[in-house]
């Protein structure tokens, strides 16, 4: 087989990455190692930068995202058992969109169908060669059995968070910034009711709780947990309790409780590769970086790394100049870095650590009522949680 642009990760960054390729002429082949079944079927995070959206559509992908997404003008913060809105149409003029990421990815491998594509799902044996040299190779065995070399100018590793493409970095090249955080997130999906108009993101003396939806009649809910906790050892009425007891207050708010569909225990870190280049293979999304899911910010940082390396690539094969490739690390970094910082400081804003003194609760308090009483402090917030410029 023969491609300009060899693709290994048939998510969302991947196959926006093709999408984006094809738009611009330039052909590519996308192997991924899960099924489409698969994929489709992980549930993920829900909210869309405004940035994203544009992509989506503007790019062709799809219109689904405004026919059948909900956009979201703020957000809801909940502390002392008070909510308090954080207004992003009236501060920065911006909104976002609820739009689960596992729809993202069948409006794109639809539009990969669509535009006639080459992705291969299922595939097994997964190999990388000649990076370092003039000639990159992708090896993998097929959904048929069969063993196919793809001969490509460049290899694209958007193969997620156990990322193989990734340890072909020697580590004496390659910097693994890592971060642990001593809790993780409980989520289910419950057939209920949307409980609010917006997402409430809730801070609690039991810990944090995020209150998402789905539909009318689905509900995505999270709670922090203890990383060693069982989905199994949570009945149904322990866990809307839990949910509960986190976001009750004066004002007498309650949850609509409703069947539980689905619950997982949700690992919590942050990582960042750096560079995100080797030789003729570039790293893009989950397989560079991992960022804790308080504030979604993963997919739209792998879309964001897709537009910088599709500027790269388009400006190469039109005139042969590398000027943008070279730059791509050090230009998706700057966001990486951003949304690595947004991240950690919702998640430490709105989390119980363990060891947390009188202090530390205390201030963290003050850290909120400092922020929700100074515009300055929700704007810098609705600046980040919409998604900043595009650098
Ligand atoms: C969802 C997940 C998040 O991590 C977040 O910050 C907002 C929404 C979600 O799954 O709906």
């Amino acid at each position: 087989l023969k491609t300009q642009v060899g693709i290994v990760g048939a998510g969302p960054a991947g196959l926006m990455l093709s999408h984006l390729l094809a738009q611009s002429g330039i052909d590519s082949i996308v192997i991924e190692k899960r099924s489409r079944r698969e994929i489709e079927e992980t549930i993920r995070a829900g909210i869309l930068e405004h940035g994203s959206v544009k992509m989506l559509v503007e790019s062709g992908v799809s219109n689904r995202v405004i026919d059948e997404g909900y956009e979201h003008e703020g957000i809801e913060l909940r502390f002392n058992g008070e909510g308090h809105r954080i207004d992003f149409r009236d501060l920065v003029g911006e909104s976002v969109w609820l739009y689960p990421q596992t729809e993202v990815f069948k409006d794109l491998a639809a539009a990969r169908d669509r535009d006639g594509g080459d992705v291969r799902y299922s595939v097994s044996e997964t190999g990388v060669t000649g990076i370092t040299g003039d000639d990159p190779r992708i090896q993998f065995t097929g959904e048929d059995g069969v063993e196919y070399e793809i001969d490509c100018d460049f290899v694209i590793g958007a193969d997620g968070s156990r990322s193989m493409c990734r340890k072909l970095i020697p580590e004496g090249t390659r910097a693994d910034n890592f971060r642990e955080y001593p809790f993780a997130w409980f989520g289910i999906l419950a057939e209920a009711p949307m409980s609010a108009p917006e997402l409430i993101y809730a801070r609690s003396e039991r810990g944090f709780a995020l209150i998402s939806q789905r539909t009318e009649t689905v509900q995505r809910m999270y709670f922090q947990c203890d990383p060693t906790e069982k989905p199994e050892d949570w009945s149904e009425a322990r866990i809307w309790d839990e949910l509960q007891a986190r976001v009750a207050g004066p004002d007498g708010f309650e949850l609509k409780e409703g069947p539980v569909t689905d619950k997982i225990v949700l690992p919590f870190r942050s990582y960042v590769c750096e560079p995100m280049r080797y030789g003729k293979m570039f790293l893009a999304g989950d397989a560079a970086h991992t960022v804790p899911p308080t504030g979604a910010k993963g997919l739209n940082l792998a879309l964001n790394d897709m537009r910088v390396l599709h500027t790269a690539l388009t400006e190469f094969y039109a005139n042969g100049s590398e000027k943008l490739l070279d730059g791509y690390s050090e230009r998706a970094l700057g966001r990486v870095w951003k949304s690595q910082h947004f991240s950690y400081m919702m998640t430490t804003l709105l989390h119980n650590m363990p060891q947390a003194s009188a202090f530390d609760s205390r201030r963290q308090l003050a850290e909120l009522e400092t922020l929700v009483s100074s515009r300055a402090g929700q704007t810098y917030l609705a600046e980040g949680y919409t998604g900043w410029p595009n650098a």
